[in-house]
């Protein structure tokens, strides 16, 4: 290397390892001061994550979260972007006194109204047949549909109005008669191509005019040759990726750390040679359909033969108003369950975590015990990380470990110490888990907000 020249940039991959809303925002929050840019390389407007900084509370469901402390936010090629909500968001922003500095791959595809339409349709058709996934209903499973048969309108697209109306006269009339004739549903103005044409291209000229369309990979290539720390934010979790999650149970993307060089174009050795952090949050919850075994309660509605343990209800209730686990995106109430170490030893393998962000511990302060699902037994075999069906999940029976519990803590003040401070039995619990994933911790989050966060290891370092 000449003397001289700054050495590369450095990369850390954000990564769910449960079921989504593990606190990722809060993670890539705590290491934004040396991040330069910030980029999302799946989902869309699904994805829910809330960023406490100082006094005020961000809800974003688009917007990368480190845009709102002057990071540089990338949107990229593997996201799926509704113009409408990434406007509003970044409206909102600039109202509370702050100017995001957003740019969008123009090799991303877009939602468009009818896949939001389709979204519910189809989940509504589904349910009859326990095949519906609970989806956010924000149309991503509709466009990812589109992205893969060819038929998808990307960012590019809006930037060029005769692009956009040859695709959109192509594919919207498939669209209105697979609403119509294989659903029976009615259609509107989500499925008419005037006004479809007209309310795209005008944002087609925004991103212009604001300057936010990139190549996504060359951006990034470029930030990263000049020194700037890149980190990749993934959305939801593991087990609802599309391949290595509970399908078809799952989101239409993929959330697994694989996907941050194929979401945003830099190749696999950049995000290998950085960083992968593991983001688990100290029980599980989950919103949508699916199996859960170590689920505690169950939330109204659902029966004792849904599964889960009916006598924890209490407990669940407790632990959802104790964590806020309301949807971030819907407000749907959580289910809840103990942390599934089967679940987080398939994630640790296949993102490759190279440390831990623990999070939520907390919100299990206070209890007598707190229990882990530590194996399965699944047709007489114990087994370890989680079958690849659905179907072998909801034959699995959980071996329970228990850990005593830990009492209330000042947080603030634990974090301003540091891990020793973390009381003991908390501790125990965390260095199981850092011992099963053979993975070390770098931070441990004991409350919402930034100064709430132990410290242990700073990747960027
Ligand atoms: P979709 O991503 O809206 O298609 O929803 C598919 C499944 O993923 C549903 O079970 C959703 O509840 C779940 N899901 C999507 N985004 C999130 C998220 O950000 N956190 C947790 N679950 C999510």
């Amino acid at each position: 290397m000449e003397v001289g020249l700054k050495p590369p940039g450095m990369t850390v991959t954000i990564v769910g390892s449960q079921l989504g809303d593990e606190g990722k925002g809060g993670v890539v929050d705590l290491y934004g001061d040396e991040v330069d840019v910030v980029a999302r390389y799946q989902g869309g407007d699904n994805a829910g994550h809330t960023v406490v900084f100082g006094e005020e509370e961000y809800k974003l469901s688009l917007v990368p979260s480190g845009a709102i402390r002057g990071k540089v936010g990338v949107l990229g090629n593997g996201c799926v972007v509704n113009p409408e909500t990434l406007f509003a968001e970044i409206d909102g922003l600039r109202e509370r006194g702050l100017d995001p500095d957003v740019r969008v791959a123009e090799r991303a595809h877009v939602i468009l109204p009818y896949h939001r339409v389709l979204d519910g349709i189809e989940e509504t058709a589904k349910e009859d047949s326990d095949l519906d996934a609970g989806t956010t209903g924000r149309g991503i499973g509709p466009t990812y549909e589109d992205k893969i048969g060819r038929r998808g309108i990307r960012i590019g697209d809006l930037l060029d109005p005769d692009s956009l109306r040859t695709k959109l006269e192509y594919v919207v009339p498939q669209k209105r008669a697979l609403a119509e004739d294989v659903f029976g549903a009615t259609t509107d103005e989500a499925f008419d191509i005037g006004s479809l044409y007209e309310q795209y291209r005008r944002y087609g000229e925004r991103l212009a005019e604001e300057e936010m369309t990139v190549n996504a990979g060359g951006f990034l290539t470029e930030r990263i040759e000049a020194g700037e720390n890149v980190m990749f934010e993934g959305a939801q979790g593991t087990s609802i990726d599309i391949d290595h999650g509970d399908y078809p149970y799952v989101t239409s993307s993929n959330p697994t750390a694989g996907y941050a060089a194929t979401g945003t174009g830099v190749g696999p050795t950049v995000v290998g040679r950085g960083e992968v952090i593991g983001i688990v949050k100290a029980y599980l919850t989950r919103v949508g359909t699916g199996e859960l075994p170590t689920e505690l309660g169950s939330v109204e509605g659902q029966t004792p033969e849904d599964g889960g343990r009916p006598e924890m209800a209490d407990l669940a209730t407790e632990i959802r108003d104790e964590g806020g686990e309301y949807g971030t995106v819907t407000g749907r109430p959580r289910r809840v369950g103990w942390l599934d170490v089967p679940m987080i030893r398939h994630a640790a393998r296949v993102s490759g975590f190279t440390g831990l962000a623990i999070n939520h511990i907390d919100v299990l302060a206070g209890m007598d015990e707190v229990e882990v699902g530590h194996s399965y037994d699944l047709d007489g075999e114990e087994i370890l990380t989680m079958p690849p069906t659905s179907k072998q999940w909801a034959r699995c029976e959980v071996n329970y470990r228990r850990f005593d519990g830990w009492p209330e803590a000042d947080w603030e003040a634990v974090a301003a110490e540091g891990y020793d401070a973390i009381p003991e039995n908390a501790r125990t619990y965390l260095e199981y888990i850092s011992d099963e994933l053979d993975t070390p911790i770098y931070a441990v989050g004991v409350g919402p907000g930034r100064e709430q966060t132990v410290i242990v290891e700073t990747p960027f370092a």
